[in-house]
């Protein structure tokens, strides 16, 4: 199967479309309802969320008729809920499908941080490598945690749905946002006008097309999972995951300003007897620099390998060749975290466990990397090596 074409080249600013993010709002689709969706199903197995998510929607209000349509790729009256001009509009543009006086979207809508983000969808069929990756909770944690640094300047290397271009980089004068998917450029592209964000949008790989450019502040949330097979260009990080990773990592001296910060969302490998700030001195080449961990899940192998071969999104992906490449490389397990590299006076590390954000957290984060002493929020101080609550599995912050 392949991508419905969108035309939203065709879209008329003018009309309702720059008031959408306020009317999704105002009928009551937005990360309130979002969150509270994830938690009611925080303990079902993921060959269930997809039932359970739909049966959590089925009170006809505004909110669930948009969430399903815009987030659940299913069909509902739109017409009880937005304008007829704006629908014609969103269907012109191939963004929505119209049947028997039901609507369905061929992308994903989804409320973040106050705004709103096309991607492909969450729950639709596999489209092929070039899918536009959903915000997922990788994105989700890395946009409540960052700081929004006052900068003039940031670089946000495969900006996908651009959700860290156009939310997290809010407080830098001048965006720029690479990826090597052209679909990709033009849904985020979309999201940046529609929440009036003035990210600039350009095809490289990695820094190709910052050739002689340096940033104050360097943002990614690369692919990242080891996998022994080619899989979408959103997720698969070569064998040791970690391919992307040291080629972003490589071109930080070059490309940060004195004093410059990085903030890279990586699910890396654990190879016994090696931290990653070892791995990541080595990339870095001479500092000094500052490193900061703050993790938010630890999976097995298993546990890792389990989740990204699930059969109901890639039936066509071997679990047990995943397992036996992990055991070959040495990948004892996978951890999911926020790596922050600060250009800084002198070399320092830290590291501490978090709980995955529900809210913005980026200013108690900011504090941490200030002080390198306080505790941010309610953080965990046991690691986790085992995954009992399903995917939602780190809350609530309460
Ligand atoms: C895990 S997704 C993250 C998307 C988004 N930044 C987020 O946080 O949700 C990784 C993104 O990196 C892009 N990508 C993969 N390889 C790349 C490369 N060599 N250069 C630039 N972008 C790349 C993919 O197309 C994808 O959009």
């Amino acid at each position: 199967m392949s991508h419905s074409r969108l035309r939203l080249g065709q879209l008329d600013w003018q009309d309702e479309l720059g008031f959408l993010p306020e009317m999704l709002d105002a009928l009551g689709y937005n990360e309130v309802w979002s969150n509270q969706l994830g938690l009611s199903v925080a303990q079902i197995p993921g060959n269930l969320m997809y039932q359970a998510l739909i049966r959590q929607t089925r009170e006809p209000g505004p909110s669930n008729l948009l969430g399903r349509v815009f987030a659940l790729s299913y069909w509902a009256p739109l017409k009880a809920v937005l304008p007829n001009s704006l629908l014609e509009s969103l269907e012109k543009a191939g963004i929505l499908r119209q049947r028997d006086g039901l609507h369905a979207s061929t992308v994903d809508l989804v409320p973040v941080g106050g705004g709103y983000l096309l991607s492909d969808r969450a729950w639709g069929p596999h489209l092929g490598p070039d899918s536009v990756y959903p915000p997922g909770l990788d994105s989700l944690a890395m946009c409540r945690w960052t700081p929004r640094w006052k900068v003039e300047s940031a670089l946000d290397l495969g900006t996908g749905s651009g959700i860290q271009a156009v939310i997290t980089a809010a407080g830098a004068a001048r965006v720029d946002a690479f990826d090597i998917n052209p679909r990709a450029l033009q849904l985020a592209a979309f999201s940046a006008r529609l929440n009036g964000s003035s990210a600039s949008f350009q095809q490289s790989d990695l820094y190709s097309a910052a050739a002689g450019k340096k940033y104050d502040l360097i943002l990614s949330n690369p692919p990242w999972v080891p996998t022994p097979e080619k899989i979408e260009t959103y997720r698969g990080g070569g064998v040791s995951g970690e391919m992307i990773s040291q080629r972003i990592c490589q071109g930080l001296a070059e490309h940060l300003n004195p004093g410059g910060r990085a903030a890279l969302y990586l699910e890396y490998p654990r190879f016994k007897g090696q931290h990653l700030f070892e791995r990541v001195r080595s990339w870095l080449g001479p500092g000094p620099w500052g490193l900061a961990l703050l993790h938010r899940r630890h999976y097995t192998a298993l546990e890792y390998v389990a989740g990204h071969t699930t059969g109901h999104f890639r039936p066509d992906l071997d679990f047990e060749r995943w397992l036996e490449s992990y055991e070959s490389n040495g990948i004892e397990g996978v951890s999911a975290s926020m790596l922050f590299i600060l250009s800084s006076q002198s070399d320092w590390e830290m590291e501490r466990e978090g709980v995955f954000p529900l809210s913005d957290q980026s200013q108690a984060v900011d504090q941490w990397l200030e002080t390198k002493q306080l505790e941010v929020g309610r953080f965990q101080r046991q690691t986790r090596l085992h995954w009992p609550e399903g995917p939602f599995a780190d809350h609530p912050l309460d």
